[in-house]
């Protein structure tokens, strides 16, 4: 089945929002604790293996990172958050960057807020959450890397992460499931 997203490309990676694509579209920010799998997600649902880099190491992604979707919105890829064993002062800048972009994008349509779906929420999941539920921005939850759970305990996390969020959707994900990719590429597409 062609992909939902199926021209995509790289437009630049910026720190300040003043460097951001000169020509405004609908943007939807992906976003999550360093290693959950934003960039993974992003190849999976591009149908392109390497256009966004991955690592098994968190803190791969750095910067904030515009890809040009369809011609019609970019798709934005988000420094992590929450890991500890990043020095505290580049953490904060990251979240600082994050959180700036988050609140200035005059643009952003949703966030995808990616939680690892293998574990109960984490403290930065809620901090993050509630601070988005604070400034009233849209948002859904993607539960990552499912192809590593059982079928029964995805069932229990699910419900577990349902009643978590009841206001918002929750969404499994695997970058190995073409159900899930489409899935969410639909609902990515209906929600902008
Ligand atoms: P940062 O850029 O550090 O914030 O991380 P990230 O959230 O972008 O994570 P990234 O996509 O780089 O993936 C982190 C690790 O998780 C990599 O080793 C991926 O291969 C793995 N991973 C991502 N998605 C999945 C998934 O659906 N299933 C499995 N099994 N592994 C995954
Ligand atoms: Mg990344």
């Amino acid at each position: 089945m062609k992909p939902i997203f199926y021209d995509v490309s790289f437009v630049k990676s910026i720190t300040e929002l003043q460097h951001k694509p000169e020509e405004r579209l609908p943007e939807v920010a992906f976003a999550g604790r360093s290693n959950v799998g934003k960039s993974s997600l992003l190849n999976a649902i591009f149908n392109r293996r390497k256009l966004v880099k991955t690592s098994s190491i968190p803190g791969k992604t750095q910067l904030i990172n515009y890809f040009l979707v369809n011609e019609i919105a970019y798709f934005v890829d988000l420094p992590g958050y929450g890991y500890t064993k990043i020095s505290s002062k580049v953490s904060a800048k990251w979240q600082k960057m994050v959180e700036h972009y988050i609140l200035n994008s005059a643009e952003l349509r949703l966030i995808c807020l990616l939680i690892d779906s293998r574990h109960s929420l984490q403290k930065s999941d809620e901090q993050m959450s509630d601070w988005l539920n604070y400034k009233n921005l849209p948002y859904l939850v993607v539960l990552t890397k499912t192809d590593k759970l059982s079928r029964n305990k995805l069932a229990v996390q699910v419900k577990y992460f349902k009643e978590h969020f009841p206001d918002h959707h929750v969404v499994p994900f695997s970058v190995s499931s073409e159900k899930a990719k489409s899935d969410l590429s639909t609902l990515i597409q209906q929600l902008i």
